[in-house]
């Protein structure tokens, strides 16, 4: 059974596409089966994170009613698997949702995790992509603005009736102005599930049109990502154990894209 999970939070800019890619290259490098979606329709940006902005199909052409989801499927050299948005101005104009929950059940069976990458705000598009999904994960900076904003993607996520996975708190540098974990679990009255720092890694990675867990593996954050993907399925993971390896295509240069398997 595909357990479907959102990545959200009502602030831009926290960090949202950037977990979604790298827990996603995280569970491929468990060996699992992951399917990453662009759902962040009005500010699309996970293709062009991985180096491809112009890929010509779209989750926009599904909800169009032109495509099914499947045909929008792209993989990456590393092996990630993406359904990306259009970023022509154009498609973040009178976009049909209606059709969003029923579209992605076309991938019941085809992943044993889907990742959504959600939109900001307390949006329809939010409200949409929570009541899709099994679980939410919030996400939030160390900081009063984006814990407040969480706070609004979390209750909105209670008034649906969705189960809240935990928190992912990013861009942590552990500097004293920063709020602690307890604080923002006491805040936001909901587990921290991961603390991913911040690192310059993660603009090389950009450069590199990978995501970090990819050009970087041994990097702190690189292990930040891999503690929670773990636990996306009830596992624990410990860096120092044995692990398995990312494969070595991976950690190649990603220039291109294959394009449609
Ligand atoms: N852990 C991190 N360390 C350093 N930079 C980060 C980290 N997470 C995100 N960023 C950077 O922050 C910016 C916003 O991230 P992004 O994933 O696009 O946020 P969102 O999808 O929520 O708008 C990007 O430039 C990204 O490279
Ligand atoms: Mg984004």
């Amino acid at each position: 059974m595909t357990k479907f999970f959102a990545i959200i939070s009502a602030k831009g800019g926290v960090g949202k596409t950037t977990t979604t890619i790298n827990l996603a290259g995280a569970l491929l490098a468990f060996g699992r089966e992951v399917i990453a979606i662009d759902a962040d329709l009005t500010a699309p940006n996970m293709s062009i994170m991985l180096g491809v902005p112009n890929l010509p199909r779209s989750l926009h052409d599904v909800l169009d009613g032109k495509l099914p989801l499947s045909s929008c499927l792209y993989y990456h050299h590393s092996g990630l698997r993406i359904i990306p948005g259009n970023i022509a101005y154009e498609s973040a104009k009178d976009i049909n949702l209606s059709n969003f929950k029923y579209a992605i059940q076309e991938l019941q069976g085809k992943a044993e995790i889907v990742l959504i990458d959600g939109a900001p705000g307390v949006s329809p598009e939010a409200q949409t992509i929570i009541e899709a999904v099994d679980f939410v994960i919030p996400i939030t900076t160390p900081d009063l603005a984006a814990m407040s904003d969480c706070r609004k993607t979390i209750k909105m996520a209670r008034e649906l009736n969705k189960a809240v996975f935990g928190i992912i708190v990013n861009r942590v540098r552990g500097e004293a102005h920063e709020v602690d974990v307890p604080n923002i679990e006491a805040f936001l009255e909901t587990p921290v599930i991961g603390v991913i720092p911040e690192e310059t890694a993660v603009r090389q990675a950009s450069q590199l049109k990978s995501p970090v867990i990819f050009t970087h593996p041994d990097e702190k954050i690189s292990h930040a990502y891999k503690q929670v993907a773990a636990k996306l399925f009830g596992e624990e993971y410990h860096a120092h154990a044995p692990k398995k390896e990312v494969p070595s295509f991976a950690h190649e240069v990603i220039s291109g894209w294959m394009g449609k398997k």
